[in-house]
């Protein structure tokens, strides 16, 4: 009977039918689901820290404005996630529990420092740049909860990219000490921006199966490539240098070739070793204890409301 239901399953697949939470799925579908929607929802958390870094000290009304923003933006993302991941059977006191002992992956890319106000920019620019051309393909992912989050989730990316560009522009357009201040942010967020997207295709265990479900509908090198073709342009727009003395167009393949890629920083940062691995679990954990008396409060108000209307 489950081979039957696997190649009605496939066969949905292959009409590109959404998958919903009430349809059967083969086991491994949603396992790899929870541990992609998972990783993804708690990246948006993390990714919340290196920003909140940076609100109390944006440059004017007008940029801490849009910074709050951003950031309350990711915490939306890093909610409706939650709920998608929750539709496949986990609560989300569990999901809590994987990020906060750390059994959890979160991006590698949210455990380096933010050490000047362009590293605002670099990240709206890169890392939100990055991240757009990942998400744009998951709108059409296979599971139904997943696919309708990514196109809010977009749209809000969108938006985070282009005040990320604009602050970059703007240092690129000011004293020399500005746009010194914009080069260095690209030289220190080029790199791990690339590594973002995973590792190598050779490297990807997952990306074969999760092709064939339409859950990744383009791989990693594929995202990588896009991601290079459309960013340097928009660097020699600024008027700054892409660190990577290899990078050069290449007319035959219509794509830029680029330098090799230092994955054994990208596995040290994966496994915990990364420049701020250690602070970002430490301030996710601390919020989370902090927080015990407000969820205590709530639950025991909910309790009281819930017995008033028994009697
Ligand atoms: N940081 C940390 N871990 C990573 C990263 C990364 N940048 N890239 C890959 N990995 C991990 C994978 O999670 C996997 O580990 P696991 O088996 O323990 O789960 C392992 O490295 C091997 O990688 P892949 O086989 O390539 O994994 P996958 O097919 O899941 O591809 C990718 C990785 C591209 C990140 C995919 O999961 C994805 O598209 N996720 C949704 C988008 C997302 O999470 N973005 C997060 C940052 S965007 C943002 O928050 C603003």
């Amino acid at each position: 009977e489950v081979k039957n239901l696997e190649e009605i399953f496939e066969a949905r697949i292959a009409r590109d039918e959404k998958i919903e939470p009430k349809d059967w799925m083969p086991e491994k579908y949603r396992k790899t689901h929870i541990r992609q929607i998972s990783q993804h929802a708690h990246s948006e958390i993390i990714g919340m820290l290196p920003e909140g870094n940076w609100i109390t000290r944006a440059p004017s009304l007008r940029r801490k404005v849009a910074l709050l923003a951003k950031v309350q933006d990711e915490a939306g993302h890093g909610l409706y996630l939650y709920s998608a991941c929750e539709t496949l059977g986990i609560s989300r006191d569990e999901l809590y529990e994987q990020l906060h002992s750390g059994k959890a992956k979160y991006s590698s890319i949210f455990n380096y420092p933010t050490v000047t106000w362009a590293d605002m920019g670099a990240i709206g620019w890169l890392v939100d740049g990055a991240a757009i051309i990942n998400q744009v393909p998951l709108c059409n992912t296979s599971y139904g909860p997943y696919a309708r989050a990514m196109v809010r989730v977009c749209k809000e990316e969108s938006f985070h990219q282009r005040q990320g560009f604009e602050i970059m522009l703007t240092l690129c357009n000011g004293s020399p000490e500005q746009k010194a201040m914009a080069q260095d942010a690209l030289n220190r967020w080029w790199w791990p921006s690339l590594m973002m997207l995973g590792p190598t295709d050779a490297e990807s265990v997952h990306t074969e199966q999760s092709m064939k479900w339409k859950l990744k509908r383009k791989t990693n090198d594929e995202l990588r490539q896009q991601f290079i073709d459309q960013t340097v342009p928009q660097a020699e727009l600024l008027g700054i240098t892409v660190p990577d003395p290899d990078l050069k167009w290449n007319e035959e393949t219509g794509h830029y070739d680029f330098g090799e890629i230092d994955w054994d920083e990208f596995w040290q940062v994966v496994k915990g070793h990364g420049p701020c691995n250690k602070e970002r679990m430490s301030a996710r954990v601390n919020a989370w204890n902090n927080g015990e008396w407000v969820r205590d409060a709530a639950i025991a108000h909910a309790e009281k409301k819930q017995n008033k209307k028994l009697k």
